[in-house]
Formats: structure tokens, C-alpha cells, sequence
């Protein structure tokens, strides 16, 4: 049996597990009214070199604002959810900063990734920061890599704000300089910048790997999450799964058809770091992880964990 296969019977098998409690309502939509958060005027710095990149004002993360867009969930599941995103983070963390396990190569650069969109990538990306932002020693950097829909840059107010398309664009740019931080100090976010025209020429350029790199050498205790575009309906995210350490595929539980999951696996077949979660189960396995590894030294292994 292909590890492909072996995922989706793993999906299967968890979907149809006896004696699982009905939904929780956290693994419900929550209500996606945009509204934009509160956030401090940007100004963009040219470089001066050989100086540390001058800071931009920090943005506050706003629960409610948040909430109403869809990426939180109603304050009454958050409990759940946390101890959801506690079980999917732990193993993407040790991976990335080699806590426990050996460091995988780039597993500091985590892709949210999806076959469609609607999934729950910008859920998940958002959620899974928020996590890792909890840790100890790490710092988390969140990168709206979703160019054409970028939602997250929406909803915290910086739509319009240069970020990583003009850091791709212009070579003395330093994406440094263009990372926005947070009220939470552990946290901060990379929009994803204006002219998404030319968008696929610029993610698919060698400069993404440039840059990517320049991300992990800056700080070592970071760890990148990239939102990202659906994979099958646009090419700019075969980029990010180039130059990713870890993939987490989102699969929205009966929803997403099985054929559309075998496609999105095949892409992204070889990779040696893909997760699945699956998203919006209306069983209490919602928001299970698996773990496949294609070969190397974690060739082989799967585990899965559930709520
Ligand atoms: N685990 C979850 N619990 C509740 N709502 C979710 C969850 N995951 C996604 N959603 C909702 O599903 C919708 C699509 O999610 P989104 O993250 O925008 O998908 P994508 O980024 O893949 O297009 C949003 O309205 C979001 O609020
Ligand atoms: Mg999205």
C-alpha cells in the first residue's frame, strides 16, 4: 500500500472510530464577518547597512477581531481547540528547533498547506502561531504566503502594507524590515505585500529560497509558518512546498473528496515532512494529526493523535 493510500485509510479509519461523542462546537465554522483589526500606521525603511532593520510599530492581535472573521473560535471553545493545537504543534516543534528528535533540514519553515481553498489554512496557520507562540525559546513568525486571498493580512489590517511580495521583488529590501511585530512579544507577522500580479514569477524565484534562508539565519529560535494558496488550484504554492521543512495538509473532514486528498498527497509526494489535519470533523476526532515521513532517516514512521 502507497503511503498515500496508507493516509486517506488512516483518515478513514478515524472518521468511522466507534463511540465517538457528537461535535464539539469548536470544530464548527465560526461566523467570517471581516473586520479590521486594530493596528498601528506601517512606514517602510530602506536599509541602512551594517544596521539592525528598524522595527515597525506593533500590531495588537485582537481576539474579537479575530473571532469575527473565522479565525478563532467562539470564546467558549477555545479551551478545546487549545488543547486541539497543543497535540498538533508538539511534534512540528520538536522537528523545527530539534527538541527530543533530531532538527529535520528547514523544519523551522512550516507550510499550512490545502488542496482547495475553504479548507482551514488561515484558521490553522493563525491558530497553530498563536500555539507555538506559547513556547518557551521559540519565536514564531507567521508569513501571509496566500498572495492572491491574503486573508490574514486583511484581518489584522495590513492589506495594503508591503511584505513578502516586495521583499521578493526588490533584492535591497530586508524582509526584516518589513516584519510587523505583535502585542504578543513571542509572535510577529510578515503580510503579504501589494502587486500579487506578478505574484507566481516572484514565489517561484530563487530569491523565495534566498529569503526563506535569510528568515531561518536571522534568529535560530524562529519558526515560520506560511499560510499558503490552495495547491491545486493555483502554482504558486509548489514554491513554498520546495522550500518548506514541514508540510501540514489541512483536510476539511467529509468535505474535501477523497480523489481531490490523493492529488494533493501526490503533490506533494517526496517531501520528507507532511502532516495532515484534518479540520472541522463533527466527530471528536476533529483536528487529528498524522504524521507521514517519505524516506531519510524518517522514512517510514506514522503516528497519529487524536482529541
Ligand atoms: N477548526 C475550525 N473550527 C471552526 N471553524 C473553522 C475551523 N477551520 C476552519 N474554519 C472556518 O472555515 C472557513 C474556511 O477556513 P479558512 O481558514 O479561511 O480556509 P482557507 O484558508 O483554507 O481558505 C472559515 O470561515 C473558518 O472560520
Ligand atoms: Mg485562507
Amino acid at each position: 500500500m502507497s503511503v498515500v493510500e496508507k493516509a486517506i485509510r488512516k483518515l478513514q479509519e478515524s472518521q468511522a472510530a466507534p463511540g465517538e461523542a457528537p461535535t464539539p462546537a469548536s470544530s464548527q465554522a465560526a461566523g467570517a464577518a471581516q473586520a479590521p483589526a486594530q493596528t498601528a500606521q506601517q512606514t517602510v525603511t530602506a536599509p541602512v547597512p551594517g544596521a539592525a532593520p528598524a522595527r515597525r510599530p506593533a500590531i495588537v492581535i485582537e481576539r474579537g477581531t479575530l473571532r469575527a472573521a473565522g479565525l478563532l473560535p467562539p470564546e467558549q471553545d477555545m479551551a478545546q481547540l487549545s488543547r486541539q493545537y497543543r497535540k498538533i504543534k508538539h511534534p512540528l516543534m520538536a522537528q523545527a528547533v530539534g527538541r527530543g528528535v533530531p532538527r529535520a533540514p528547514k523544519g523551522y519553515l512550516i507550510m499550512i498547506a490545502s488542496a482547495m481553498s475553504g479548507e482551514g489554512k488561515s484558521f490553522t496557520a493563525m491558530n497553530l502561531a498563536l500555539s507555538l507562540s506559547l513556547e518557551k525559546d521559540v519565536r514564531v513568525l507567521l508569513v501571509d504566503a496566500d498572495v492572491a486571498k491574503p486573508q490574514l493580512s486583511q484581518v489584522l489590517g495590513l492589506a495594503k502594507t508591503p511584505g513578502l511580495l516586495d521583499a521578493l521583488r526588490d533584492v535591497t529590501v530586508d524582509v526584516e524590515s518589513l516584519i510587523v511585530p505583535t502585542d504578543v512579544a513571542t509572535l510577529s507577522f510578515l503580510p503579504a505585500g501589494v502587486g500579487a500580479e506578478e505574484a507566481t514569477e516572484l514565489l517561484s524565484s530563487n530569491r523565495m529560497e534566498r529569503l526563506t534562508t535569510l528568515l531561518g539565519q536571522r534568529d535560530s529560535s524562529r519558526i515560520v509558518v506560511f499560510d499558503s494558496p490552495p495547491l491545486l488550484q493555483t502554482t504558486e504554492s509548489t514554491a513554498l512546498v520546495r522550500v518548506a521543512g514541514q508540510i501540514v495538509l489541512v483536510v476539511r473532514a467529509e468535505t474535501t473528496p477523497q480523489p481531490v486528498v490523493l492529488d494533493a498527497l501526490k503533490m506533494l509526494e517526496g517531501h520528507p515532512g507532511v502532516s495532515l489535519v484534518l479540520n472541522q470533523s463533527t466527530r471528536a476526532v476533529a483536528q487529528s494529526y498524522y504524521n507521514y515521513s517519505y524516506g531519510g532517516d524518517r522514512g517510514g514512521r506514522a503516528e497519529s493523535g487524536t482529541t
